[in-house]
């Protein structure tokens, strides 16, 4: 392997076309990151190639056709060395994460009786808790919460062994919050639900934008990701350990095949959205190969690669941001706010500034050309037990590996200007 060449802003900055649009001479500051990602110049090549090159519903004798097959093939082969999956079998396509956990909530809650019980969290975005709490009221389960602590924004793993039991049937939890921010131990709730039997669902949304993922060493039976928040087109995209996938009941048309990928993806798929999603997982490697070290390596190494180097850089953003908001007393973050505890955190930052409502803050920024959004963000949960979930929510700003240090420099003079 050769030596890694320094991190290089405007190198990484050139591959996201988005990023040198201007209105009316002002440069866009994209701070909204956790919401969307911008989209990387391989997605559009990849998007392209599918919409121009071989543009037919697979299953044909012709040419577009098969080549429109073999590539969505490959695409789940890819995607399965991208999340950490043991092959091309335990991957799904779909439109969204929300959509796919209510897929499998469906097929799922058909093994649960009345009197099960199973676990969601406070942690999570509505979508990976209101489709198991619509299932368990459907089947007469009752539904357990594992809390997060207020002072350290991490879940209360001392809860766990009360919460799992013999009727577990489910455990669903979330890998990195998008409004705390803060990086979960999803292994250890994962080997509490393992060891009743429970079936375990990490949702990876928001840590797939930030590091790479190991579905198989988690050890999860679903893991839920949507390529929009990293680089990628408007899809979701899931591991389904391939017991699970073997033993639910598909929701399939007849004629369908019944085997993977076809088996839990109803329906023609967005092959231009698969593709496009393999242009993201192209991308992230190809940082790895300029910014890793690892031109000429595997797949999944130059990926580990590409994320190392990017999270690298954003650590750096995140220190810089946080070292600003210690400076001001009158902003509030709600998360990890230690400069030094970075590694706890993915760079997404949700405050209140003290005399401004959220919807101000955000339309401060606006008028900069800074976008951060304001609310909180289908963090249903979070923000009521924050308290935030009826006046406003929270302002937030999210960073993503093509923001810059003179970017955080231009939002900490609003954030000076706001605070003072
Ligand atoms: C943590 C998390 N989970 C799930 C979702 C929902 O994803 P989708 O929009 O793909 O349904 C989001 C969207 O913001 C999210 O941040």
């Amino acid at each position: 392997m050769k030596s890694a060449p320094a991190w290089n802003e405007e190198k990484v900055r050139a591959a996201f076309p988005a990023l040198a649009q201007t209105d009316d001479g002002m440069v866009r500051l994209y701070g909204d990151a956790p919401g969307g990602t911008q989209v990387a110049a391989r997605v559009l090549e990849r998007m392209r190639e599918s919409l121009i090159e071989h543009c037919a519903n697979d299953g044909g004798l012709f040419r577009t056709s098969r080549l429109a097959e073999d590539t969505m093939l490959a695409a789940h082969a890819t995607a399965a060395t991208f999340l950490g999956a043991a092959n091309a079998q335990e991957v799904v396509f779909g439109l969204n994460t929300t959509s796919l956990i209510f897929h499998f909530s469906r097929m799922l809650a058909r093994e649960w009786r009345a009197g099960d019980e199973i676990v969601v969290s406070r942690m999570d975005h509505d979508s990976n808790i209101a489709p198991w709490l619509i299932a368990a009221e459907e089947r007469g389960v009752s539904v357990r919460w594992l809390e997060f602590d207020t002072a350290t924004f991490q879940y209360r793993y001392d809860m766990l062994a009360d919460l799992v039991g013999p009727r577990t049937r489910l455990i669903a939890c979330n890998h990195a919050s998008n409004l705390l921010g803060t990086i979960n131990d999803v292994e250890r709730i994962v080997a509490a639900g393992r060891s009743v039997g429970a079936v375990t669902v990490v949702d990876a949304v928001q840590s797939a934008p930030h590091f790479a993922l190991n579905a198989g060493a988690i050890g999860c039976d679903l893991l839920m990701t949507s390529p929009y928040k990293y680089f990628g087109p408007h899809a979701g995209l899931a591991y389904v350990r391939t017991e699970i996938a073997e033993r639910l009941r598909p929701l399939k048309v007849r004629p369908s095949p019944d085997t993977m990928p076809y088996r839990h993806a109803p329906g023609t798929p967005s092959f231009e959205a698969q593709l496009g999603t393999v242009g993201a997982i192209e991308h992230m490697a190809w940082l790895g190969e300029e910014f890793g070290g690892a031109a000429g390596a595997s797949l999944r190494t130059r990926i580990e690669r590409g994320y190392s180097a990017a999270s690298a850089h954003e650590s750096e953003l995140s220190r810089q941001f946080l070292s600003i908001a210690a400076e001001l007393p009158k902003m509030r973050i709600f998360g990890i706010s230690d400069p030094a505890a970075n590694h706890g955190r993915v760079p997404t930052f949700s405050f209140t500034i003290a005399g401004h409502t959220p919807a101000a803050i955000a339309e401060a920024f606006a008028r900069r050309n800074i976008f951060v959004w304001n609310g909180s963000f289908y963090a249903y949960e979070i923000a009521g037990v924050l308290g935030v979930r009826d006046n406003g929510g929270v302002a937030r700003i999210g960073l993503a590996h093509y923001n810059t240090a003179a970017e955080i420099a231009a939002v900490g003079a609003v954030l000076r200007e706001l605070a003072a």
